[in-house]
């Protein structure tokens, strides 16, 4: 066990939730001695209760700060917003100048900016850390995304190297950049996390609702696909939900939970940084208003009753080629997400001068954190030939598969349309992509029609300057 300064523990974590009480044992598993503080005293006790040596639960913030060795490491994971806040506050009431701080929680990046300066106006250290993987990811190898103070960052490495998921020997962790640049990958990687469910849930809806299919025959379909290019882990779970009964049940469970999504916010945040940004994410976008529409439930029973429902299936001759389309569109809506989130971390370099390396990013994304999969392989390749790749679609081998899985999407979306299936996100990865390779997109007529209304003036092909016409002035 390493303990440092004779008795002191090494490592404090604040909130015993599960995320926090696993995490703790994942660093207590690699031999650091570790104490645990919640206000909740029945989390302390449950703590207490794994009977380890190298793990305290405190309920005094006193002792729990006079456990730790110096300069203290206190992460917190508590809920993002105020209550961080809250923490920090009484935090700085018993931590020396020169302890360190982390926040593993969602924090939005702007508050992350904000504690940043004002902890390290006081002296403190603070990183902000994206932590994904859930559950398990924290007991058994979360991917982490710390940013902020490069120097505290040093003195946690060797705990985050060994805590962290391994890809090739390789951990999932490192140094993202200054301020909120940790907090800001994991925000959009969360707006990635998003954008995949949503394409996953329209995946069943096609299977279900368009070619009629039984929840044992989707099953087979994820655990196919599952097993190719789409290899990931959010496959790896839908595959295992359609294939989860409650004891003694006749029925998936799936079919019994409510239609309505929640969400805590770093998909709209995603979106709205995105907005400010003037940097289209559609499919993020469309995921985030698909869980909004999802809570109207009331008004889609009253709109179910006075729209008549499509019945036809889509493929009467279900064949296994349609899953290949399927498939591919799959891929395709796949690839074009993670561009979508890539190209807004790239933006996002230029715009806080976070000095990403998205290269960086893929690889620590690769193992670990919610949006693992085999494309990620592919996504860190295209940065290793190219550092400063604008855009996912232009790398040369993302393009030669992209191609491929064309004819696919625009089955799927058109059959979609005309049979009612809803795929708005299949659809708007379709549109961006086809906007995205049009060098002459119609932009110039809402230019034209910006300058009849408006005087907003227009620019010319070829020629300097910005101009004005009078539009509804005879002009022959
Ligand atoms: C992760 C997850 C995690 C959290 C989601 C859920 O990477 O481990 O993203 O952080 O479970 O943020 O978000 P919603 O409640 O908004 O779906």
């Amino acid at each position: 066990m390493i303990m440092e300064n004779g008795n002191q523990r090494a490592f404090g974590m604040i909130g015993l939730g599960t995320m926090g009480s696993n995490l703790l044992q994942n660093i207590a598993d690699h031999g650091y001695s570790c104490a645990g503080y919640d206000i909740d005293s029945e989390k302390v006790d449950k703590l207490n209760q794994l009977n380890r040596d190298s793990i305290q639960g405190f309920s005094d913030l006193n002792d729990f700060v006079k456990s730790l060795s110096s300069p203290r490491i206190v992460m917190m994971l508590v809920p993002a917003g105020k209550i961080v806040d809250g923490v920090i506050e009484k935090l700085l009431e018993v931590l020396d100048k020169g302890d360190i701080i982390i926040d593993g929680g969602n924090s939005y990046f702007i508050d992350t900016n904000r504690r940043f300066k004002g902890l390290e106006q006081k002296g403190f250290h603070f990183i902000g850390m994206g932590v994904s993987g859930g559950e398990e990811g924290a007991r058994r190898g979360p991917s982490m995304m710390p940013g902020g103070d490069k120097q505290a960052y040093e003195i946690i490495k060797p705990i985050l190297t060994k805590i962290a998921a391994q890809v090739n020997g390789e951990p999932t962790v490192a140094y993202m950049g200054e301020r909120s640049a940790g907090h800001f990958v994991k925000m959009v990687h969360n707006g990635i996390e998003y954008a995949l469910m949503q394409l996953i849930s329209e995946t069943y809806e096609i299977l279900k609702n368009g070619l009629k299919l039984k929840d044992s025959e989707i099953h087979n379909i994820f655990e196919q696909w599952n097993e190719g290019r789409l290899k990931s882990y959010l496959l790896e779970i839908t595959r295992d939900i359609f294939a989860y009964k409650e004891k003694g049940a006749q029925h998936l469970l799936l079919n019994d939970i409510k239609d309505e999504a929640k969400s805590k916010g770093t998909g709209k945040w995603t979106s709205q940084v995105a907005m400010d940004l003037n940097l289209p994410i559609p499919i993020i976008d469309i995921a985030v208003s698909m869980r909004d529409l999802s809570k109207y439930k009331d008004l889609r029973t009253k709109a179910s009753q006075i729209y008549e429902n499509q019945k036809d299936v889509i493929d009467n001759d279900f064949s296994e080629k349609y899953i290949e389309s399927l498939e591919a569109a799959f891929y395709f809506a796949m690839v074009s997400a993670y561009a979508q989130g890539m190209h807004l971390l790239y933006r996002a370099n230029e715009a806080y001068n976070y000095e990403l390396n998205l290269g960086l990013v893929a690889k620590i994304w690769r193992g670990g954190c919610i949006i693992r999969s085999e494309f990620l392989e592919n996504i860190f390749e295209a940065y290793k030939k190219d550092a400063k790749l604008k855009h996912l679609y232009i790398d040369h081998a993302i393009h030669e598969n992209l191609v491929k899985s064309i004819p696919g999407i625009r089955t799927v979306v058109s059959d979609a349309a005309r049979y009612g299936i809803a795929v708005p996100a299949f659809a708007v990865s379709l549109g961006y992509f086809d906007n995205f390779r049009n060098e002459n997109m119609p932009a110039n007529l809402i230019q034209a029609q910006r300058d009849y209304f408006g005087s907003h003036t227009y620019e010319l092909k070829g020629k300097e300057g910005v101009f004005h016409t009078e539009w509804e002035a005879p002009n022959n």
